[in-house]
């Protein structure tokens, strides 16, 4: 039996969903139940009442928000080692340092954080909400991490003053794209518009069409009358993109923009993951009802 038919059955068996990233390998999206962006797989963790088991092909942060929300559920992470190295950035000690130093100013994280982190925090956001939470906080002054080019992002669309926690955090994928890149692609692809993630940085966002989270971009170029895309994100988005549009050509901005956790999940992960139901994501209680009201103020504020 093929592994996509094997997996299939054992779906069927166990009641499981399959939630994959916009990133996640091409036949790890094309099994999944539902592929989208991290508020999206967040929602949808939550809009799947029938599930028994939740297959989460993402990396830590995703399926530990899915396990927050969820505790009625098995939220299962193919890959223990799909970590996001951004989550790392920013401890919970250093967190709470940086709260004595601004002891009244709000705390915003960004979902990719730590759940300890997380529990520390005000409210939590996502890349495609991010601006619209620091808006709706009645305060001139946000800490927000762990992610510096989203929180300057947030600074420019608030105009609020938003201190980025730690300084330097930065996600290593989109670090890699320079707007000299795109500004050469666009030479070579005349009328190519350009779609870039926030956490790319200012130079690049500045020589973008659209700035917006990976679900974003997709909808931006599924709307788009234009034929031909360059794109600021991580290439695994290039598959859903090109599904989605056979009829548009979509070119990464630079195509060494791989995110390693995200590649972990094979067919042969994400089948044995189901059959022996592991590795569950299990937050100790205390953290995670903390957690969970930073993450439903998140979605609470933005619907
Ligand atoms: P999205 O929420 O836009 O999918 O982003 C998640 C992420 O990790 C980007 O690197
Ligand atoms: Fe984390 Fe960057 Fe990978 Fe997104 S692309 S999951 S921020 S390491």
């Amino acid at each position: 039996m093929a592994i996509s038919d094997k997996i299939n059955k054992l779906k069927s068996e166990k009641q499981a969903v399959i939630l994959a990233h916009n990133y996640q390998r091409p036949e790890i999206q094309d099994i999944a139940d539902y592929v989208g962006d991290s508020i999206e797989l967040s929602r949808r963790a939550k809009a799947e009442k029938d599930a028994e088991v939740v297959l989460f092909a993402a990396v830590d942060f995703m399926a530990e928000s899915a396990a927050v929300l969820n505790p009625e559920k098995k939220v299962l992470l193919p890959c223990v080692g799909s970590k996001c190295s951004m989550v790392q950035m920013l401890t919970t000690e250093q967190l709470r340092l940086w709260k004595r130093r601004y002891p009244k100013t709000p705390v915003v994280l960004y979902v990719n954080s730590l759940a300890e982190a997380k529990a520390e925090s005000d409210v939590c956001c996502t890349s495609a909400n991010a601006v619209q939470v620091v808006d709706a906080l009645d305060a001139e002054r946000v800490l927000f991490g762990p992610d510096r080019n989203l929180a300057e992002y947030v600074a420019e669309k608030t105009g609020k003053e938003v201190i980025p926690i730690p300084p330097q955090g930065f996600c290593p994928t989109h670090i890699l794209f320079m707007k000299e890149d795109i500004e050469a692609q666009r030479r070579e692809h005349s009328g190519a518009k350009v779609a870039v993630h926030p956490e790319c940085s200012k130079d690049v966002r500045n020589s973008a069409d659209f700035v917006g989270s990976t679900s974003q971009i997709c909808r931006y170029a599924n709307a788009s009358t234009a034929k031909k895309f360059i794109i600021g994100t991580e290439v695994g988005i290039l598959h859903k993109l090109r599904k989605e549009n056979p009829q548009k050509v979509f070119l990464p901005a630079y195509g060494g923009a791989i995110c390693n956790a995200m590649k972990l999940t094979t067919m042969e992960r994400l089948y044995q993951s189901l059959k022996e139901e592991r590795t569950q994501i299990i937050i100790p209680k205390g953290i995670a009802n903390r957690a969970r009201r930073a993450l439903t103020r998140m979605h609470d504020l933005t619907g």
